[in-house]
């Protein structure tokens, strides 16, 4: 079973400035809720247990959001709305359930995982980047279930317009395991659009195992002077630790950029 979820959120956001000057982008609104709080429904509703979330002394604000109790009581006392006695209820709920580490530095997605090392329990753990929205259907549930049947790591996967390959991590496969499902054989961080193996791009819901915080350790910096998850996959790939890429079947909202924020937020209503 898959009970633990982490969540790096310790990036800048600088694609979407200014409003990331001063505000952290996942608790932007989309359709009145912020965006975080989507990304926490798909991991409750798929079963997590524990939500682990990554952030920095910068984005403290996303600790805050959850623990505004005296806030939450004087006003409820005072006004004695329902709404907000609703609202502060869920996040309640929601706080029970997440745990904070920090990464003061923002060296990368691999660095940010690195850091929820020490709290890891299982064998394999799920990752959602949470500019990445997967609606209608529930992304990461239908990921555990590919995990369980292939005992195999997974991530979600979704073909992007081949003259976009530079922003994403693209994959080779090698194999179909049934429609949805198949082998990855290797995977390169925002590829040279003319050197791209393909234009199957990985979207961020993630399943790993335990063993990538080994290649972690010794990992150096890669494209862009980070240090990329997509790098130690590739690692784990080559170590034949079997990866799974699951095109999903959610309708993918993206919401780390400006264009993409905009355009989520008016195409939620459609969904
Ligand atoms: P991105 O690199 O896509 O986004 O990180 P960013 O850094 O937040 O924003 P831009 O690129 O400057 O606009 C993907 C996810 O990984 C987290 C980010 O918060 C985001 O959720 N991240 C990234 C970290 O937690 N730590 C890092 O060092 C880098």
């Amino acid at each position: 079973m898959i009970k633990q979820a982490i969540i790096p959120l310790a990036g800048l956001g600088t694609r979407l400035l200014p409003l990331t000057s001063i505000m952290a982008k996942e608790l932007l609104p989309i359709n009145g809720k912020p965006g975080i709080e989507y990304i926490l429904d798909e991991c409750i509703e798929a079963g997590i247990k524990e939500i682990i979330f990554i952030i920095s002394k910068k984005k403290e604000v996303i600790k805050k959001y959850f623990y505004k109790d005296n806030f939450y009581k004087s006003i409820i006392k005072r006004k004695k709305d329902q709404r907000i006695k609703e609202e502060y209820k869920k996040i309640l709920f929601y706080k029970k359930k997440i745990k904070f580490v920090y990464q003061n530095y923002p060296l990368g997605t691999g660095d940010a995982v690195l850091k929820t090392k020490k709290y890891i329990k299982d064998d394999y753990f799920l990752m959602l980047l949470p500019d990445d929205l997967i609606m209608k259907k529930n992304c990461s549930k239908e990921m555990i279930k590919v995990h369980k049947k292939y005992k195999s790591s997974v991530m979600a996967s979704m073909k992007v317009k081949k003259n976009t390959v530079n922003r994403w991590g693209i994959y080779s496969t090698s194999k179909n395991l049934d429609k949805k499902n198949f082998i990855i054989s290797n995977v390169v961080e925002k590829p040279d659009i003319k050197k791209a193996p393909s234009n199957n791009a990985v979207i961020g819901r993630y399943i790993l195992p335990k063993n990538i915080f080994n290649i972690l350790k010794n990992q150096v910096s890669g494209k862009g002077g980070e240090i990329h998850i997509t790098d130690a996959i590739k690692a784990l790939i080559q170590n034949n630790f079997k990866f799974v890429g699951h095109k999903f079947s959610g309708k993918y909202l993206d919401c780390g950029t400006m264009k993409g924020y905009i355009k989520s937020t008016l195409e939620i209503n459609k969904i």
